[in-house]
């Protein structure tokens, strides 16, 4: 069984897929229905003469195959502080939890110690691929990225560009320091050996941390090195918090914070911008334009008090969305756990436009009997009127007692402003939305032929230990129950349960570029 996501609107669950991997870990074919009186004749065309090869799985009742997550935001020196510094909002945060925790990263020693269980801890959640703030320091950074490439994690890995508002013993001492070390943790990287079929595994990726923290002189030398390389990805913060925007734009003296990036070339397709929160619809007009990427992160809005992401608006925008647990504003490294924090964020959305709404009905309709005792003007007009066409003369003095609270926000043609996140849309942001934002959209996010096979085996059979999952036997229920026609059907609902009451005991193997590298059944 294999769920292949494919848009925001659709997936597959394909109940007799068989998935064929080359040596160098990349999906040569995909059989997706697979009839048993065929499989014989297929196991032997490709050189199978015996089903209990090492290297050919069956997979069981209860358990499936579906693309690995993608983790577009993620802090790894920062996980030492998980589900510690809630009370705080941003600002505050960074001063009191968050510097004070990355300064330590200064001694290669604790990042040496600190480092590989943050990674094998990402690894065994199901992160396939992940986008890696380091701290500001160059050696434990890249202590981090070799970590990740021995481990075989696809990743990208950055060092925080940081010279101003932080502490005197968590800042860049000089511009050219941050610049100097930048650039060699780059080189670092891309020296590191390739997979065998020629593809790095690790990427560098420019990590200015947010505009706040970097002067103008350093934001430029920072561009500078993205418009030399065109190819090198960005990631940094934007609009998390409302004292942020505003601290932001007064520090640039600009009107928006998109602005910001815009002016020092930061914003473009292989940007990742975290969080998006307070985004207005003009700077997510200005994103769309230049094809960058934001990463949602639900967990980490929730915990820091940030707000709610505007998911659905973005993409009604174009704006390509993905997932970030931000550890440690997030407080889970999951991104099962940003998964349904995602869902709550959408349904609180929707339910608070749902009542703008009902609002702004109920004021019309108010409005409507009140302008009856004055008149008989068509209820059309009163509506168009209430849309605060105020200006005719004659007119207006009827309607003194319009409220500007009762107009909600109103729905895109795209269909997803306002809206609940489907599984379908929600498996898609964990997967290929995130592939998207990284610009590794041709190599992951979704099983296809030429692709990288980067997979989770997921089994939410009771013998998992995570009787969360199915509160009866469903060994049991399954081998009673199921059909051929059925087994589809079975399968959404494993996908649905496993996104919302899942955890590491139900992901059996975490496999990039073909090779187990965690989960419950991983040996070292
Ligand atoms: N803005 C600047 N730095 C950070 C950080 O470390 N975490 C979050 N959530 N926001 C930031
Ligand atoms: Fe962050």
């Amino acid at each position: 069984p294999v769920i292949n996501p494919q848009s925001l609107t659709d997936y597959l669950a394909l109940p007799r897929c068989l998935i064929r991997v080359s040596a160098e870990g990349d999906i040569d074919r995909i059989y997706e229905d697979v009839q048993s009186s065929q499989l014989q004749e297929i196991l032997a065309q490709n050189g199978y003469t015996d089903l209990s090869a090492s290297n050919f799985i069956e997979l069981k009742e209860g358990e499936f195959l579906m693309p690995g997550f993608i983790d577009t935001h993620t802090h790894a020196c920062q996980v030492p502080n998980l589900g510690v510094g809630g009370e705080f909002e941003l600002l505050q945060w960074l001063d009191n939890y968050t510097f004070p925790t990355e300064a330590r990263f200064k001694d290669a020693g604790y990042a040496e110690r600190a480092y590989p269980d943050v990674v094998q801890r990402i690894v065994n959640s199901g992160t396939t691929t992940c986008c890696y703030y380091g701290s500001l320091h160059l050696e434990a950074t890249k202590i981090l990225a070799k970590l990740v490439h021995d481990r075989g994690q696809r990743a990208f890995v950055g060092k925080c560009n940081m010279n101003r508002n932080c502490p005197p013993n968590y800042i860049e001492p000089s511009v050219n320091e941050s610049i100097d070390t930048t650039l060699a943790l780059i080189k670092y990287i891309e020296e590191l050996p390739k997979t065998s079929n020629g593809q790095p595994l690790v990427h560098p990726i420019l990590t200015p941390r947010f505009a706040i923290s970097c002067t103008e002189e350093l934001l430029t030398r920072v561009s500078e090195i993205a418009l030399k390389n065109p190819k090198l990805a960005i990631q940094t913060h934007i609009s998390e918090n409302p004292s942020e925007v505003e601290l932001t734009k007064s520090l640039f003296n600009a009107d928006s914070y998109a602005q910001v990036y815009e002016r020092y070339h930061l914003l473009r397709n292989n940007t990742i911008l975290a969080h998006g929160v307070h985004l207005t619809e003009d700077e997510m007009v200005l994103i769309a334009k230049h094809g960058a990427g934001v990463s949602h992160c639900p967990t980490s809005n929730f915990y820091l008090s940030s707000g709610m992401a505007r998911v659905g608006m973005l993409l009604d925008h174009g704006v390509k969305v993905g997932l970030g647990t931000d550890v440690a504003g997030g407080y889970s490294p999951s991104i099962l756990s940003t998964i349904q924090h995602a869902s709550i964020a959408s349904k609180m959305l929707a339910i608070q436009a749902a009542q703008a709404a009902d609002k702004k009905r109920n004021c019309s309709r108010h409005r409507h009997r009140r302008d009856e005792e004055v008149d008989s003007e068509s209820s059309d007009e009163v509506e168009r009127h209430s849309h605060g066409h105020h200006g005719h003369h004659g007119h207006g003095h009827k309607h003194h007692h319009h409220e500007d609270n009762c107009d909600g926000d109103e729905k895109k043609p795209g269909g997803f402003t306002n809206e609940r996140l489907s599984i379908a849309a929600l498996l898609y942001l964990a997967t290929l939305g995130g592939a998207h934002v990284c610009c590794l959209q041709d190599r992951i996010g979704s099983f296809a032929e030429k692709k990288a096979f980067d997979a989770l085996l997921v089994s939410v059979r009771d013998e998992t230990g995570n009787p969360g999952v199915w509160g009866y036997n469903i060994t049991r229920d399954l081998t009673d129950g199921v059909t051929a026609q059925s087994a589809d059907k079975s399968m959404v609902e494993w996908l649905e349960r496993f996104l919302f009451c899942g955890d590491d005991r139900n992901i059996r193997r975490v496999i990039v570029q073909g090779k187990m590298i965690g989960g419950q059944e991983y040996q070292h």
